[in-house]
């Protein structure tokens, strides 16, 4: 995996991450971009490479197999198609864009010139989710009923409205902002075929339209019926997902990191999200520090730094070996079209179907 060579287009917070992850676990970082040539600077001098003013000479110069696009969500789509223009394979950060029509174009493009699009659902890739996925696969729960996901917190009000992590337009809303618990639901338990979604601001005034509070109800196409309850107005902290079966419960519990599987035969089985004790430590502990969005110069905690260090081996392993089906390629617009979905929900106040394209 030594041979990789990478490029990083975005140098904020979670660039720097990527830019960690990928070259821990063997990547070859070769240049690095960032509308702020000093953030580009900064951590090109880390890594020893160039910084570069503009994505299409940073391409040229340094003919990266794989190019790291870590910009804020509304800008994923440019860095994107011109990577894969330039014959590269691509890794986008969350969410894969704010909007289904930008995903297409990519997925498309990335067809024609055949080249693989990742997408950063690093939660997928941790240990205790890939045996949650493999037991449902087994068939451990028998027919799936209900499930239940939620990830609720507390965050202040925002005080600078111009940050673009609080300006809905450019984050898509915190459904786009914060997908995983979205792509979760669709990557283990298949198709959904309607939503009906509500949202509101109860506590953020200074930016009104910044929702903190949204609920989805789903209706899966195999009959299951699912909740997503998300948003920073709740001082009761808690992130997880819950999938009850005929056979039993399977409960993924973030602020615990475990997974326990309970069966109607009385049989109980605990294990960890990760398979380190420090990166479970370290999750466990997120769940009751002060909450708030990182910031360009935040420090990323130990669990995350893992989740990047555990997605970017998935990602190289499977450029070697040329391996394009793998857990970060497949149903990657998933989430994406449901959130679409969902936002024409709370615009219209309906229930609206499903419309997958790919
Ligand atoms: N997987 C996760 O858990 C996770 C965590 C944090 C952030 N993210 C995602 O990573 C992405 C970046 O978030 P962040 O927290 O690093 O934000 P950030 O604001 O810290 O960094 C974004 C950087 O992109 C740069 N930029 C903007 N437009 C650009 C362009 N056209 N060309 C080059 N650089 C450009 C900005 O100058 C900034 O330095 C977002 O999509 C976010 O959702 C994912």
């Amino acid at each position: 995996m030594d041979n990789i060579k990478i490029s990083l287009i975005g140098c904020g917070f979670f660039g720097q991450q990527l830019a960690l992850g990928f070259t821990k676990v063997g990547a070859k970082l070769v240049g690095v971009t960032d509308l702020s040539i000093d953030l580009a600077e900064n951590l090109a001098s880390k890594f020893g490479v160039n910084a570069y003013d503009d994505i299409e000479t940073l391409l040229q110069e340094t003919k990266p197999d794989l190019v790291l696009i870590a910009t804020p969500n509304y800008a994923h789509k440019v860095p994107a198609m011109m990577a894969l223009k330039y014959g590269c394979h691509i890794f986008i950060e969350v969410p894969f864009s704010i909007h289904q029509k930008d995903c297409e174009d990519i997925l498309s493009l990335a067809n024609e010139k055949k080249r693989t699009v990742f997408v950063g659902h690093l939660l997928r890739t941790l240990p205790g989710l890939m045996k949650t996925k493999a037991l449902l696969e087994k068939n451990v729960l028998g027919k799936i009923m209900v499930a239940r996901a939620n990830r609720q917190r507390w965050i202040d009000d925002f005080q600078d409205k111009k940050w673009w992590k609080n300006d809905v337009n450019l984050t898509g809303g915190k459904l786009f902002n914060e997908i995983h618990e979205l792509d979760l639901l669709c990557w283990l338990l298949g198709d959904i075929g309607s939503v009906y979604a509500q949202s509101t601001n109860r506590a953020h005034p200074n930016t009104p339209d910044h929702h903190d509070v949204i609920q989805l109800l789903l209706q899966f196409k195999n009959g299951v019926f699912a909740s997503l309850e998300m948003g920073t107005a709740y001082r009761l902290h808690e992130w997880g997902i819950s999938i009850y079966g005929e056979l039993g419960a399977l409960v993924v519990n973030f602020f615990t990191s475990t997974v326990t599987l309970t069966l109607s035969d009385g049989t109980r089985e605990q294990f960890n999200i990760y398979d380190e004790f420090e990166a479970d430590l370290s999750l466990r502990e997120s769940g009751k520090a002060t909450q708030k969005y990182n910031s360009i110069t935040s420090l990323s905690p130990l669990w995350l730094n893992r989740a990047v260090e555990i997605e970017a081996e998935i990602v190289l392993k499977s450029l070697s070996k040329n391996d394009t089906n793998n857990v970060l390629s497949q149903g990657i617009i998933d989430a994406v079209t449901v959130a679409c979905a969902a936002r024409k929900s709370i615009e219209t106040q309906q229930q609206v179907k499903i419309e997958y394209s790919i």
